[in-house]
């Protein structure tokens, strides 16, 4: 299948969770398609682009399978999967600009291809778009959710580029991740919920279990920047600490070695010293630290888990099951 090939060697048709709900990711990638219909050529053909380098999907899927569970009309899912992974990809368009990035899922970026005005630009439609399809659900509490998880995705953003860079501390790393991903996790599957013939109660497990998933995906992430395999993951690798960013494996190497003069120097500027930057990598890479992060990342995993026990047994919920267990064990 196109989404798994392109990273490389690893074919997502081929994890369990997927199967469900392929024939519903067809129609939320045709949602996501049309979305650019009537529209400048050169933009129909940066969504292609977008498009056609895939994705994991992996958003859109926990929605399916959230809103499947608990008995949600199939069109709201469509739309919220469409809205939410179209919302991503804007994310993406702009991070990738910002952070300067010329490779993702294993194709070169829209900055590396075109001006960063124009890409700008694309990112904004893409917004607008995924705006209007929250607002397509019709349901008023969805869309002020969507619109209030844009806001906290953005100021995290901006908390990372201002007040971020060279500090080794927990909470700002936990407020980071969470602003930058867990946030949308949360989001998908409280929406997915939401728009269920459910009570409090549940909306309540579902948003935690997306909110633990969503933790524990960006901690893995973190640690793929370490050690993950550039083929397999497709973005440039080892290029947080290169930027001033210090993740959990950082923060556990830091916490065991608080005199290596190259963590001393990171909150003076240190990580602007690439050679510094890549001793501390080897160091980092070689210490026990990312897998002391990863043990954090399957806690997460295992709060969600007893999230998930809370809903009524059946093959969705197997399915979250598997799709919870995979994201500590995903190397794309
Ligand atoms: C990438 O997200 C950005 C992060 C939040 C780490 P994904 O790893 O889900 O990216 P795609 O959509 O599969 O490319
Ligand atoms: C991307 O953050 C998260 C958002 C889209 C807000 P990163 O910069 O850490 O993600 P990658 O490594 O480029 O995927
Ligand atoms: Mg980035
Ligand atoms: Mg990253």
């Amino acid at each position: 299948m196109r989404r798994g090939s392109l990273h490389g060697e690893i074919d997502l048709s081929a994890v369990t969770f997927f199967s469900p709900v392929q024939e519903e990711i067809k129609l939320i990638e045709e949602r996501m398609r049309s979305q650019a219909d009537k529209s400048h050529p050169d933009l129909r053909a940066a969504l292609e682009h977008l498009l056609a380098a895939g994705g994991k999907r992996i958003r859109p899927t926990l929605g399916l399978l959230v809103g499947n569970m608990l008995d949600a009309p199939l069109e709201k899912l469509v739309t919220l999967g469409a809205a939410v992974e179209l919302l991503h990809t804007a994310t993406l368009v702009h991070d990738d600009l910002i952070d300067g990035s010329l490779l993702r899922r294993g194709m070169a970026t829209l900055n590396a291809r075109w001006s960063p005005p124009a890409t700008v630009l694309t990112g904004d439609f893409l917004f607008a778009r995924a705006a209007k399809l929250a607002a397509e659900t019709d349901h008023l509490p969805l869309m002020k959710l969507f619109s209030e998880t844009l806001a906290v995705i953005v100021n995290g953003e901006l908390t990372q580029m201002f007040s971020s860079r060279g500090v080794i501390n927990r909470d700002n790393y936990y407020n980071r991740i969470y602003a930058k991903t867990a946030s949308l996790f949360e989001m998908t599957s409280r929406a997915a919920a939401m728009v269920s013939p459910v009570g409090e109660d549940a909306i309540e497990a579902m948003r935690d279990f997306g909110y633990q998933i969503g933790m524990a995906f960006q901690i893995v992430d973190d640690i793929l920047d370490f050690t993950g395999e550039q083929a397999a993951v497709g973005k440039p690798l080892g290029s947080d600490l290169l930027s001033g960013l210090v993740t959990l494996p950082a923060i556990y190497y830091a916490e065991s070695n608080p005199g290596d003069p190259d963590v001393l120097s990171l909150p003076n500027g240190g990580w602007t010293n690439a050679e510094n930057m890549s001793r501390l990598l080897e160091n980092i890479r070689a210490s026990d630290s990312s897998r002391q992060a990863m043990r954090e990342a399957e806690n997460h995993v295992k709060r969600a888990l007893e999230r998930l026990k809370e809903m009524p047994p059946c093959p969705e919920r197997d399915a979250l099951e598997h799709l919870a267990k995979y994201i500590v064990d995903r190397k794309v």
